[in-house]
């Protein structure tokens, strides 16, 4: 082997060498919060406030996806019932912009809660609605779009330790959630065609229950809301040790 054939199998060899016992560390602009400090809230709240110019376009180190807009994968409300509504091409604007009222961590019981309020998210998507109402078979879709006045998610965490390479990690599961949302206006365009007179009086009775219908909705919405939470906290916690992400 010539010296310089043996250089380059050095140079490709070595990083790759690295690569696989480099464990994947914080990004550096992430402060380490002290798993013992009782401000543990303000340390997570500055390291938000620290990320937040990139939340719009996503962290991937954090595996935190574009948050404006945020997609979500198709949603289906209700398949039991006789009417079938679908969501798709889900997109969430101004999920960067939230503040965390609360975040209370016992580590050595794992558990975690959160409170989390997005002051102003609009939701747009194409509905579909399909079924059958008394006589009436009719099978409908179009743009949605919705304003959404302090959205807020509670969440409580219940983490179970394990070992991968020798350090601590955790696994997060959901222990509790709760969703309120204090005002809402929503318009499904060209519900029952270009009858708008019909599609009006439906938006309004749509909004006049908004609120029963987002109640009725809460199971749906907070299985979105947590397979997206708790997709991205168990990558976090899969690839970084509790070492890794807190100081002791
Ligand atoms: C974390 O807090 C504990 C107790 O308050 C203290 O002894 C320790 O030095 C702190 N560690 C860091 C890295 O700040
Ligand atoms: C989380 O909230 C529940 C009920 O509100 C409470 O029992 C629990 O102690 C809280 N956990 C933490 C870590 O603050
Ligand atoms: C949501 O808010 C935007 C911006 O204010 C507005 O253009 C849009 O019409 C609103 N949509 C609904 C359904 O209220
Ligand atoms: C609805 O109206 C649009 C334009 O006003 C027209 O292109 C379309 O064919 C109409 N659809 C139905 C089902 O009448
Ligand atoms: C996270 O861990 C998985 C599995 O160990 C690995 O495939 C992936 O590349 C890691 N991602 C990052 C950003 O470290």
């Amino acid at each position: 082997m010539k010296p310089h054939s043996l250089t380059l199998v050095l140079i490709v060899v070595i990083p790759l060498i690295n690569g696989e016992d480099t464990k994947p560390k914080l990004p550096s602009f992430i402060r380490l919060c002290n798993r013992t400090d009782p401000n543990i809230h303000k340390c997570v709240e500055e390291n938000i406030e620290l990320l937040r110019p990139t939340l719009k376009a996503g962290v991937p180190a954090l595996f935190i996806p574009t948050l404006d807009p945020l997609l979500i994968p198709p949603t289906c409300v209700n398949e039991e019932d006789q009417v079938k509504v679908t969501f798709t091409d889900i997109q969430i604007y101004d999920a960067d912009k939230f503040s965390l009222d609360r975040f209370d961590i016992d580590l050595n019981h794992h558990k975690v809660n959160i409170s989390i309020t997005f002051p102003h998210l609009r939701i747009k998507s194409t509905y579909n609605v399909n079924g059958k109402f008394l006589v009436v078979t009719f099978d409908e879709q179009g743009p949605a779009d919705g304003n959404y006045t302090n959205f807020r998610v509670h969440l409580g965490l219940k983490g179970t330790p394990y070992i991968k390479n020798e350090e601590e990690h955790l696994r997060w599961d959901k222990e509790t959630i709760a969703l309120e949302v204090e005002d809402s206006h929503v318009v499904l365009e060209k519900l029952f065609g270009n009858h708008t007179e019909i599609s009006d009086k439906t938006n309004k009775v749509i909004n006049e229950n908004i609120d029963v219908i987002i109640n009725d909705l809460q199971p749906v919405i907070q299985r979105v809301v947590a397979d997206f939470v708790f997709g991205i906290v168990n990558k976090l916690f899969t690839n970084y040790s509790l070492k890794d992400l807190f100081s002791e």
